[in-house]
């Protein structure tokens, strides 16, 4: 099948092409070392997806601030010292002629415990889930110092051979607890109304653009709403896609996890998130998409919604020839779900990762026996 999915495309302010439409969509695989160092596992799980086709390969969350550390196992770009870890897998991705983005992140409330047991944030607010702590204030310094983080943490990212960087602004992790009303409860320069509780994403956004120069890749990631009261709302979002597409930026992502879904705040909106978010930005940045995409159908739909690149998530674990297969023609051989017996060695998952997938029902699919 050779359509609109295997298209190159040029991002518009880096001139970087990729090689089609088709993203790997950043995923956490809990399998790092303590101190932040990509063990072997992952470097194969992504290389794989590499060179069964996916022109991009985002890699999962990594933390720029050791306080800013979400998950176990997550892995770091926080210190020099990561350089290597951190070339392995630029290098592998490269090597399947893949562009290659490292994602960078900081989870600000939403620490695991285990790992971060004082974690900070915008305001003293917790999150809305079960068992959460109750973070404490980031100082005037701190926020200064993470800004500064993103921006180190990019830089390295070019220093060890990446494309570019996407910067995590969505799922509500530490810039998206900026701009939401639920975590920001600030009044001073860094929250209080919508203008000021954009801030800080977009002084991260220019900072890691100032960072890196023009010829690296910069993607932000935005979740469009969220659940909680007060919560951001798809019309803040559209103000901050606006001040977004203003800046020096390659590409937006927007994130879902399912894109034909509507509102999730308002459950009789049922128009899809992403046309609403084309129309705001008017051509001005492209947009990547996502969201339970699996079929080459589905994937086409983004396209058609006149968004640009689209990401594969939990599909791309089950199937790592994705794009291969799609393009020579077997999408009816494509694996929708993990197979039932040794599902991380047939499709190269890193064995933590593997076990989450198995402990948590339903979060990706797997074959029955
Ligand atoms: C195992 C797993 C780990 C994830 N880790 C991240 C992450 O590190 N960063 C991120 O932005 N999104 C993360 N996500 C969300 C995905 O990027 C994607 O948006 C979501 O899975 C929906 O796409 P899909 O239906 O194609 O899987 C993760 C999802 C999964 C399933």
């Amino acid at each position: 099948m050779d359509n609109q999915l295997f298209t190159p495309f040029t991002l518009p302010v880096s001139g970087v092409t990729l090689p089609n439409r088709l993203a790997l969509a950043p995923m956490t695989t809990y399998s790092s070392t303590e101190d932040g160092t990509i063990t072997a596992g992952e470097v194969e799980f992504l290389r794989r997806r590499a060179a069964g086709g996916l022109g991009t390969i985002i890699t999962a969350a990594c933390y720029v601030e050791r306080i800013g550390q979400g998950f176990v196992g997550q892995w770091g770009c926080d210190d020099d010292r990561h350089l290597p870890s951190l070339r392995q897998v630029a290098a592998a991705v490269r090597a399947e002629g893949a562009v290659a983005l490292l994602q960078i992140h900081d989870a600000g409330r939403m620490s695991d415990p285990a790992v971060v047991p004082a974690p900070r944030a915008p305001s003293a607010v917790p999150a809305a889930r079960p068992n959460a702590l109750t973070p404490r204030a980031m100082g005037e310094d701190e926020i200064h110092a993470s800004i500064a983080a993103f921006a180190a943490a990019a830089r390295r990212a070019m220093q060890a051979g990446y494309h570019g960087v996407e910067i995590h602004g969505a799922n509500t992790y530490l810039l998206q607890q900026f701009f939401s009303p639920h975590s920001n409860r600030r009044d001073d320069e860094w929250g209080g109304d919508l203008e000021r509780r954009m801030r800080y994403p977009l002084a991260v956004a220019r900072a890691v653009r100032a960072a890196v120069g023009r010829q690296a890749v910069v993607g932000y990631r935005f979740s469009p709403e969220e659940t909680e009261e007060p919560g951001i709302t798809l019309d803040d979002t559209l103000v901050l896609l606006d001040r977004l597409a203003a800046l020096e930026l390659d590409y937006l992502h927007i994130s879902l996890w399912d894109y034909t879904a509507g509102s999730l705040r308002n459950p009789v909106d049922l128009r899809r998130r992403t046309p609403l978010v084309v129309e705001q930005l008017r051509g001005r940045v492209p947009l990547m998409a996502v969201g339970a995409i699996e079929t080459p159908e589905q994937a086409l739909l983004p396209l058609t919604d006149s968004a640009d690149l689209v990401a594969l998530g939990r599909v791309a674990l089950c199937e790592p020839e994705w794009p291969a297969k799609v393009r020579a023609g077997q999408a009816a051989d494509l694996r929708l779900a993990l197979p039932p017996v040794n599902g991380d060695q047939i499709c190269t998952l890193p064995r933590p990762l593997y076990e989450r997938i198995v402990s948590r029902p339903g979060w990706v699919k797997i074959a029955a026996e």
